[in-house]
């Protein structure tokens, strides 16, 4: 029996052992990511004072890229002075006070530090942020970039601390297990700048417009719908022709925006952000509208494909938007902004699946009308 016993122990003990390695080996390779410095040549745009662009930038900071749904505590009258934003299982993320008060940014930011920092995800000290939609602002025009931080700078300055950020245990083990990425891991630094459609009522702008904004982190990279992950939210239904918004005219489009109710009378479950989208200009939602509308359906393929230790489930999708009044599309081609691989896909990886698609295409995966 005490021979039993002794066994037991042992085991016992052994396990803990490996269990404590194996926390100590997540703990550093996850320190190790989040130590990383990137050096970013950074090229801050020109930053405007006139009127007009301080406007511009209060609308980019309160309805279009929502910056003022995450740092302001106060959504009627957003301050930009800081808020706990998330605190859920995996990581606590606290939304820094962005004003020129005590316990705020905006002070000791430079223009470079506020370009990487927007469209890097990358600290002055050349760290990664934890959380930002950097993925959807990297694609920012100077322009409206300048104009972002224009009217940031404009705030009042507020002395507020906002809580510290924090990745807990689960947090780092997803991270470990590659599920988690920080927004710089997945954005090509060094790219040239994607020249951003000038303002109007087109496709183009409508594309620009739905990136910059949120519309894609919900509704997938081709606002083709899908579940979400956030416990309780409904699925984000298709926005493309013949989806959810068939036989939808521009008017119930902007009334749906505006006041939450859909043409059929639904009122739409609060997860959906219609009090900052319901603030783009008539204009704007029209832009919004075409871009949901391809000329003819995407066509998506489904398979598994294998990166490194990983097999990773993807869907991807072939086939563009139109310009106004062209019946085709201009852009047929499996492109890393329409891949969509799993809520966690990164540049890479769809930039991976489309080399190997280039090669063994259409043998990989199932091609579905
Ligand atoms: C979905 C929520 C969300 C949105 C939208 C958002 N942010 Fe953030 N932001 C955060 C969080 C969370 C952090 C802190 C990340 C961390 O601690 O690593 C952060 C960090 C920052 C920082 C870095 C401050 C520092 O620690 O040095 C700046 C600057 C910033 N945000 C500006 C903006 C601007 C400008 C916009 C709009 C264009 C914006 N953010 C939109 C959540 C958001
Ligand atoms: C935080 C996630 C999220 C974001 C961001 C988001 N949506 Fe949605 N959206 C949803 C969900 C979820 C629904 C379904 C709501 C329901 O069933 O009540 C929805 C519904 C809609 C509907 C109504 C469809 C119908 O059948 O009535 C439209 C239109 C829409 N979204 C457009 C947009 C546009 C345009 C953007 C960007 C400017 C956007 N959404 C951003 C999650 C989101």
């Amino acid at each position: 029996m005490r021979l039993v016993k002794r066994i037991v122990l042992m085991v016992l003990a052994g396990l803990v052992g490996l269990m404590v390695l194996a926390a100590v080996a997540v703990y550093g390779v996850t320190e190790a990511r989040l130590r990383k410095t990137y050096q970013i040549d950074a090229a801050p745009p020109a930053i405007p004072s006139d009127a007009a662009s301080i406007e511009r930038g209060r609308h980019l900071v309160t309805a279009v890229s929502m910056c003022a749904a995450c740092h302001s505590a106060n959504l009627a009258a957003p301050d930009l002075a800081g808020n706990l934003f998330l605190d859920i299982p995996p990581a606590r993320l606290g939304a820094p006070n962005l004003t020129g008060g005590a316990g705020g940014i905006g002070a000791r930011y430079t223009d470079a530090d506020w370009e990487r920092t927007i469209r890097h995800g990358v600290r002055p000290d050349g760290t990664p942020l934890l959380f930002m939609p950097t993925a959807n602002f990297y694609h920012l025009s100077d322009a409206d970039l300048g104009a972002i931080i224009a009217y940031v700078r404009s705030m009042p300055p507020i002395d507020n601390q906002a809580p510290a950020s924090q990745i807990y245990p689960l947090g780092r083990a997803l991270m470990a297990a590659g599920q988690l990425a920080l927004p710089a891991e997945d954005l090509d630094h060094r790219a040239p700048r994607i020249p951003a459609p000038p303002l109007g009522r087109t496709a183009e702008y409508g594309r620009y417009l739905t990136t910059i904004s949120t519309c894609r982190d919900c509704h997938g990279a081709n606002l083709s719908g899908g579940p979400l992950d956030e416990p309780g939210a409904p699925p984000a239904p298709n926005l493309t022709s013949g989806g959810a918004l068939r036989g939808w005219s521009e008017a119930d489009f902007i009334k749906a925006m505006r006041t939450g109710v859909n043409p059929a009378g639904k009122q739409l479950d609060p997860f959906v952000p219609y009090r900052y989208i319901g603030k783009l200009s008539d204009d704007e939602l029209k832009a919004t509208i075409y871009t949901s509308k391809p000329c003819r359906p995407p066509r998506w393929a489904r398979g598994r494909h294998g990166l490194g230790a990983a097999e990773t489930d993807f869907v991807l999708f072939v086939g563009s938007f139109c310009p106004q009044g062209k019946k085709e599309p201009t852009k047929v081609g499996i492109r890393p902004f329409q891949c969509r691989i799993s809520p966690f896909a990164t540049p890479r990886s769809c930039r991976l699946i489309e080399s190997s698609m280039r090669r063994s295409s259409p043998t990989l995966g199932s091609m579905v009308g």
